[in-house]
């Protein structure tokens, strides 16, 4: 989703938005340095695995409903799907309980980390996914407050639910455009909802952004 190099997994990362993924124990393995932030760490181990429960139907339901919008190349089915994503959910409940300050309980637009805290801040299939519930306000005052906690920012993908291009990009880049940051969107190699295999990278002001090679082409009004 992220194009991450070994050097970026060397870096110290903020996962936002992580949820009940397997990113933050799968790096710590590897030896990296990983902070995931979510709302629903103020819950615990046990009523996370509860409400993973009730929803895993539903969610395998409307995915099957809604196969036309997904590519099944790497996954093949939607039993698979479950499956894989059932994985990475029982690795995150079984690191979570002694992760300690590797989970923080926390929100956009306002996050409780330090200027610069991090390297590289990846938000993922939160961000532009939500269009319909969060505002631009709500997007650009979201990728600024990753830009205060971290060097880079990288956003996946910039599709809205529907697999539809967010009805918020173009906007959201004018006003990143007004306020002085570097951006660019790059293609990846990850796609699973069809078209959704770019993410936006941003940078604080003072790093410069190198997206020669994979920039692909946009559509900025600004
Ligand atoms: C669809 S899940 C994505 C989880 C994971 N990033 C992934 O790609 O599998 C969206 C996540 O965003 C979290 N979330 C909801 N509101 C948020 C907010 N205001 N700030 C940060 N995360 C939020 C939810 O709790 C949930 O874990």
């Amino acid at each position: 989703m992220f194009s991450l190099s070994d050097t970026d997994l060397d870096t110290c990362i903020l996962g936002c938005g992580d949820g009940p993924a397997s990113f933050n124990v799968e790096l710590t393995h590897r030896g990296g340095h990983a902070v995931s932030v979510d709302p629903i760490y103020q819950f615990s181990a046990m009523e996370i695995q509860e409400r993973i429960n009730a929803t895993y139907d539903v969610i395998l339901e409307q995915t099957r409903k809604n196969q036309d919008e997904f590519v099944w190349h790497h996954i093949k089915t939607v039993e698979e799907l479950g499956y894989v994503r059932m994985e990475a959910m029982a690795q995150f409940l079984e690191d979570y309980p002694n992760g300690g300050e590797r989970y923080v309980t926390g929100k956009l637009p306002s996050l409780p980390f330090s200027d610069h805290e991090f390297d590289l801040a990846l938000c993922s299939h939160f961000l532009f996914l939500y269009s319909e519930q969060h505002s631009v306000e709500f997007h650009v005052q979201s990728i600024q407050e990753l830009c205060r906690v971290a060097s880079e920012v990288r956003v996946f993908p910039l599709l809205e639910l529907g697999a539809k291009r967010s009805r918020h990009l173009d906007c959201v880049i004018k006003q990143l455009n007004e306020n002085g940051y570097e951006w660019a969107i790059e293609q990846v190699d990850y796609e699973f909802q069809k078209g959704g295999n770019t993410m936006l990278c941003v940078q604080s002001s003072h790093k410069a952004l190198h997206s020669e090679g994979n920039a692909v082409a946009l559509h900025c009004r600004g």
